[in-house]
């Protein structure tokens, strides 16, 4: 599923513009069993792109330009994503006698979710399937602000590089899940995606997205409470978060730090859930936790022990062959989570066309 694509998007870099940092990976390979081709990971300035969203698209573009220069990028094609709240998912009950009617009842539907101001949106949707008693359909609206598709596809034309396909980051998340774990067909699953500034929380089942939700917590979160509790700058705080010592730090201080945080993320992963339960009666039996924010340190316990279901760590180069003599697997396994959108994108070189 994806909101734009060009014919012949064929030899693809998946390129993941998050707050944070830039993820690039590219794969080859034919008949299903694909090899890491090349996979990079750079910083972007802080102030580059905010929540989301775009703010220094010269920053930017020049830092895809030295991603592409110091990891020998070649692959100019690219599919990217965009996520946050100019970007809408919702399921909504449609009837329509044909394809026309349809069309325009998806229209009159989609007006009171969208919002923005309609005319600025992009909007595409798909029949999941027709209603229990009646003869309504169920159907998934997609709208994407306009402006923020072209924020994307503008910094890479800017970097010299072709978009090719424009995906969600939660499409993106199923896509490398699918590929990594063949869930069995009647399996729901929430795959939760905490980065630095956004989570999304996508409800799948055999292959079909049946919730969305993104909300503005990440990673940035944890750091700051740590900058604030403990007295540290960001820097510091970024590094104690992410494992290193610091002799002004006590552990336990700090886990309760993240603690807190972590109770807040749970709490609007529970609001993700009552969402999708309002849509449907079937019960989310396991998480993925993915994205950067994925290491938190008790994170994954905290959400199973919440909601009494499995949560594992997704890794998205499960199925897909890191050559050792050209990747290290301590640098691929300590990446994984975090390049979970990057693989999604990436895969979708292999879609039929
Ligand atoms: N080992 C770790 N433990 C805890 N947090 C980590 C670790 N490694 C990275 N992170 C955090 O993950 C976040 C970056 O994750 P990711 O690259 O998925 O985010 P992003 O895509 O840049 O941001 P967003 O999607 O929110 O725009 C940062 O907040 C970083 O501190
Ligand atoms: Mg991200």
């Amino acid at each position: 599923m994806r909101l734009g694509r060009s014919k012949n998007s064929h030899g693809l870099v998946g390129l993941d513009i998050g707050s944070s940092s830039l993820k690039a990976v590219e794969l080859k390979g034919k008949g299903g069993e694909y090899e890491l081709a090349n996979i990079a990971l750079g910083p972007l300035n802080p102030n580059a792109v905010v929540d989301g969203a775009i703010v220094d698209a010269g920053s930017v573009a020049a830092t895809i330009e030295k991603l592409y220069a110091e990891n020998k990028l070649e692959t100019a094609n690219i599919a990217t994503s965009v996520s946050g709240d100019s970007v809408i998912v919702k399921r909504i009950r449609v009837t329509a006698a044909d394809e026309e009617e349809l069309a325009m009842a998806v229209q009159q539907e989609a007006l009171p979710h969208i919002r923005f101001d309609p005319a600025e949106a992009t909007m595409t949707y798909y029949v999941l399937g027709p209603l229990p008693g009646g003869d309504a359909l169920d159907v998934l609206l997609l709208a994407v602000k306009r402006e923020k598709i072209e924020s994307a596809t503008g910094v890479l034309a800017r970097a010299s590089k072709v978009p090719m396909v424009v995906d969600i980051d939660a499409f993106a998340v199923q896509n490398a899940f699918e590929h990594s774990y063949e869930p069995p067909q009647d399996q729901v699953a929430a795959l939760v995606n905490i980065g630095a500034s956004m989570m999304n929380v996508h409800v799948t089942r055999g292959g079909l997205p049946l919730a969305t939700r993104d909300v503005p917590v990440g990673g940035n979160h944890y750091t700051d409470i740590l900058r604030q509790g403990l007295g540290l700058s960001f820097e510091e705080a970024e590094k104690v978060k992410v494992g290193m010592e610091n002799p002004q730090v006590q552990p336990e201080a700090e886990l309760t730090y993240l603690r807190s945080v972590s109770e807040h993320v749970v709490t609007e992963v529970r609001k993700s859930f009552e969402a999708y339960r309002q849509t449907s009666p079937d019960p989310i039996q396991v998480i993925y936790v993915s994205g950067g924010s994925a290491r938190i340190p008790e994170l994954p316990e905290m959400l199973s022990a919440t909601f009494g279901i499995p949560v594992e760590v997704l890794d998205p180069f499960r199925k897909i062959h890191c050559d050792p003599a050209k990747f290290d697997p301590e640098y691929i396994a300590s990446l994984s989570p975090r390049m979970t959108v990057a693989v999604g994108l990436a895969l979708r070189s292999f879609d039929p066309s």
